[in-house]
């Protein structure tokens, strides 16, 4: 049992301290890059679970406990990017869940995998993260599990997130980021084309800073790898745009 909530205020890292240096993005969606990243998971989708390597597999399932754990029971949950439905297993039961995403061959897997799991309490819908048809203040609870790395604006399907929240109510992400080491930085960017490609992950996006771009408020950060590559994020519906991240967060680390 992890007990981040209770923790106090801890050391903040260099990485978390530093300015975002990522430009801020137009907010306004391109249609284009849309289309591109619908395309390209439309065509990863046959594939995706398949990419994932044994390792992965197991690292996964932990960190997905840790965010399932957060959401809790909470009445209404939305999961941005659902994609194949990995997350269907933990879904609470009494709870009332949508789940969206751009990609419908993505959504057909999702829907046949919630079909074998026998899940009735959710609603799978395509739709675009940058712009969410739901009205303000509708969900208890928004779940991402990596998908900042691939939604083409960041920063305005963030905002999304945060008008669609209730004012109790949180986002809990599972996210990649870009590495504290810049020998690591070199490398990911160096990597970034590629990981585009094959899996439509951006390696190098600056989420953390995204997230409070969007005005969402960062609550807690954990480091769900040595390198801090992975993190677990809990935000809370904000009003106020940061360009600076400025938070207090524990940066422990789970193996
Ligand atoms: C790396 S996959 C992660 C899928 C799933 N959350 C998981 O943990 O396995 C990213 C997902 O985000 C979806 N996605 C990307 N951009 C999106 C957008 N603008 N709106 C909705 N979904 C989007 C992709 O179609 C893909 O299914």
């Amino acid at each position: 049992m992890y007990v981040w909530k209770d923790r106090g205020k801890l050391k903040v890292s260099t990485m978390d301290k530093i300015r975002a240096s990522e430009p801020v993005p137009e907010q306004t969606i391109d249609p284009e890059a849309t289309a591109i990243t619908k395309a390209r998971y439309d065509r990863i989708a046959p594939v995706y679970d398949l990419m994932e390597t044994f390792e992965e597999r197991l690292l996964f399932r932990k960190w997905q406990e840790l965010v399932w754990e957060a959401v809790d029971s909470a009445k209404e949950i939305l999961e941005i990017g659902v994609g194949t439905g990995k997350n269907m297993p933990y879904y609470p039961k009494d709870s009332k869940i949508t789940a969206i995403d751009l990609s419908d061959r993505m959504l057909v897997l999702a829907r046949k995998r919630a079909e074998v799991l026998n899940i009735k309490n959710v609603d799978l819908l395509q739709m675009d993260a940058q712009s969410l048809e739901f009205p303000d203040e509708s969900f208890d609870v928004v779940v991402a599990t990596f998908v900042y790395c691939s939604v083409p604006n960041p920063v305005l399907s963030l905002r999304e997130i945060n008008r669609v929240l209730r004012p109790a109510g949180k986002a809990v992400f599972l996210e990649h980021m870009y590495p504290e080491n810049p020998f690591l930085r070199l490398i990911f960017d160096l990597l970034n084309p590629l990981t585009v490609r094959i899996r439509g992950a951006n390696i190098n996006r600056r989420t953390l800073a995204n997230i409070q771009k969007a005005g969402l408020e960062i609550r807690v950060v954990k480091n769900l790898t040595s390198s801090g590559i992975v993190r677990l994020i809990i935000a809370k519906p904000g009003k106020e745009e940061r360009d600076e991240l400025n938070f207090d967060c524990n940066t422990q680390s789970i193996h």
